[in-house]
């Protein structure tokens, strides 16, 4: 007797709902489950030997209290007979109305057949393109690969710098180059001739260490020199400070107009959110009376000056 969609099914004990659908296995061609749609669900029921099948009625010797133990149909994990290939199903299975599933491959549950294929593809023209695109990278990237630019840059002669204390501004250009392009811009720090007493804050007593990433140390200020160039970017978040001789509290100090952190003429911080001193430059005078410094950035926000250019 062949099933059929519609059939009545009926547990030892009462009616339970009827047959939706019907599942095969698709190696030996047969019916191995039915779907059952009861009041509120659709459970999916295997044909076991104790099952009776007559015209419109499957017979289950279990009661229907354990209907609830089988699996919810989950249509995802299935797909219509029509839509795969099983050879010479026709010969085991009468055909009739209504949807006939057979179970996706484990597999292709997580990820469609499709997308395995279409990913394995893409990841093969990786590889395969590696090789050609790498020197490409390797060129455009490769300013985020050289090291600090130690180069020293001229930015004026210490005649001009003459009262103890009082800080210069001094402009100067400076020449960058990004992977194949080389721009100019204009940048400007502050110069202060010290005194002995701001030598004593700023230094002291002992040289300044300046080290790259490597904790490799590439230039020492000594505290012999007589001027001392501030990065002119402000420590806290990297803001221009000025100059100012007559601020209300504190009298002659750089003053950042952002978050109003306050310096005196050798760095110190005196008010405001600074988290450290002015940063202090490496620098040289060369046998001219040029001032050169080695143009290092170093990180806003930080307790401690960390270089980042
Ligand atoms: S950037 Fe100068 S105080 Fe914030």
């Amino acid at each position: 007797m062949t099933l059929k969609i519609k059939s009545r099914v009926r547990c030892s004990d009462r009616d339970v709902g009827e047959v939706t659908r019907v599942i095969i296995d698709a190696i030996g061609k047969s019916i191995s489950h039915v779907v059952i749609q009861l009041d509120d669900s659709e459970r999916v029921v295997p044909l076991d030997g104790d099952t009776v099948i007559t015209e419109g009625l499957v017979q289950f010797g279990f009661p229907s209290s354990k209907m609830g133990q089988y699996p919810l149909l989950d249509r995802g994990n299935y797909q219509q007979v029509k839509e795969v290939e099983i050879a010479g199903l026709e010969r085991h299975l009468e055909v009739f109305p209504g949807e006939v599933l057979v179970p996706v491959p484990t597999l292709e549950r997580d990820i469609t057949r499709r997308t395995f294929f279409t990913n394995f593809t893409n990841a093969i023209g990786v590889v395969l393109a590696l090789p050609l695109v790498y020197p490409v990278l390797r060129f455009l990237t490769f300013p985020m690969y050289q090291g600090f630019d130690n180069r020293w840059i001229r930015i004026g002669n210490i005649g001009k710098i003459t009262e103890a204390d009082k800080p210069k501004l001094v402009k100067f250009q400076k020449t960058v180059k990004e992977g194949y392009l080389e721009r100019e811009f204009q940048k400007s720090h502050w110069v202060v001739k010290i005194s002995d007493a701001l030598r004593e804050e700023i230094y002291h007593g002992k040289s300044i260490e300046y080290k790259d990433s490597n904790g490799k140390v590439y230039w020492v200020n000594k505290p012999d020199n007589d001027v001392v160039v501030f990065s002119g970017k402000c420590p806290h978040l990297g803001c221009a400070y000025k100059w100012k001789e007559n601020h209300k509290r504190f009298g002659r100090v750089f003053w950042c107009p952002c978050h109003l952190s306050i310096y005196d003429s050798g760095g110190k911080v005196l008010d405001g959110p600074a988290p450290r001193r002015l940063d202090v430059l490496p620098m040289r005078i060369a046998g001219t009376g040029e001032i050169e410094i080695i143009d290092a950035e170093f990180k806003a926000g930080k307790d401690n000056m960390i270089r980042i250019i």
